[in-house]
């Protein structure tokens, strides 16, 4: 693992945004795998800022996204599908048809978890893989378990996601219960990975992720064993390194 350390949410949003840009520099047909939370929201901004600037084109970058709410259609302003339309996609040059969020109305969880998951696989696998981080560790939606998930699939989540996550809804009760994610396995087969962690909130869960077992328990923690992850976390996320 290759660590950055920046100074606040600002500087990791453009630390963040640093690696994806080269990214998509270098390999302007590149597939990048994108991630929803408020951690990317600052480095979506700052793609965007560098898109309007004339500085990036993503008229050849295609996209998956790591998860979806199970019920949620692409226009409830709670899906994933609507938090990348208008966090990042509406304001830059990727084509919608490159876009690929997985499908929450598809109530055949085996069926849409299959399709996304050959989608991936006709794509030619994920350049570069952003990732935020879980307060237990999760990375996706795959919560801590007794084994690494190998492929897309169906998760139940826990009552921490989802009292994490309540904020955005009206109340816990209309957090959806179910999502389809991108498997561990998935995500491992990415050639990079970046992992963004704000705030002193997560500094446990960070330190148990970099420092830790390599353990179901705690998702994240295989990245330990993933031959080129870049953490960019600000000074808070590694107060206890
Ligand atoms: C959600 C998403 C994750 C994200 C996590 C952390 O549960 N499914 O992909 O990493 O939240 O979000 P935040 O960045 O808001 O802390």
């Amino acid at each position: 693992m290759r660590i950055i350390q920046a100074s606040d949410y600002n500087d990791l949003s453009r630390k963040a945004a640093n690696v994806i840009a080269a990214q998509v520099i270098i390999k302007p047909d590149c597939v990048l795998g994108l991630a929803t939370g408020s951690t990317p929201l600052g480095t979506y901004k700052e793609l965007i800022e560098r898109y309007e600037r004339g500085d990036l084109d993503f008229s050849c970058v295609k996209s998956v996204n790591l998860d979806e709410y199970r019920g949620l259609t692409k226009d409830n302003d709670q899906s994933y599908y609507y938090f990348m339309h208008n966090n990042l996609f509406k304001h830059i040059n990727i084509h919608p048809e490159n876009t690929n969020v997985p499908d929450g109305t598809e109530p055949d969880s085996h069926k849409e978890c299959t399709r996304y998951e050959q989608i991936i696989q006709s794509l030619g696998g994920i350049d570069l893989q952003l990732l935020g981080l879980g307060h237990n560790g999760h990375i996706g939606f795959n919560e801590p378990d007794e084994s690494f998930a190998p492929v897309t699939h169906c998760v139940n989540l826990t009552e921490s996601t989802i009292d994490a996550n309540k904020r955005f809804f009206a109340s816990a009760g209309d957090v959806p219960r179910q999502a389809y994610t991108m498997g561990i396995g998935t995500i491992m087969k990415a050639s990079r990975i970046l992992l963004a962690v704000s705030g002193e909130d997560k500094a446990q869960i960070l330190k148990d992720v970099v420092f830790g077992p390599v353990t179901p328990q705690v998702p994240a923690s295989v990245l330990q064993l993933h031959k080129d992850v870049i953490v960019v976390a600000d000074e808070a996320a590694m107060s206890k390194f």
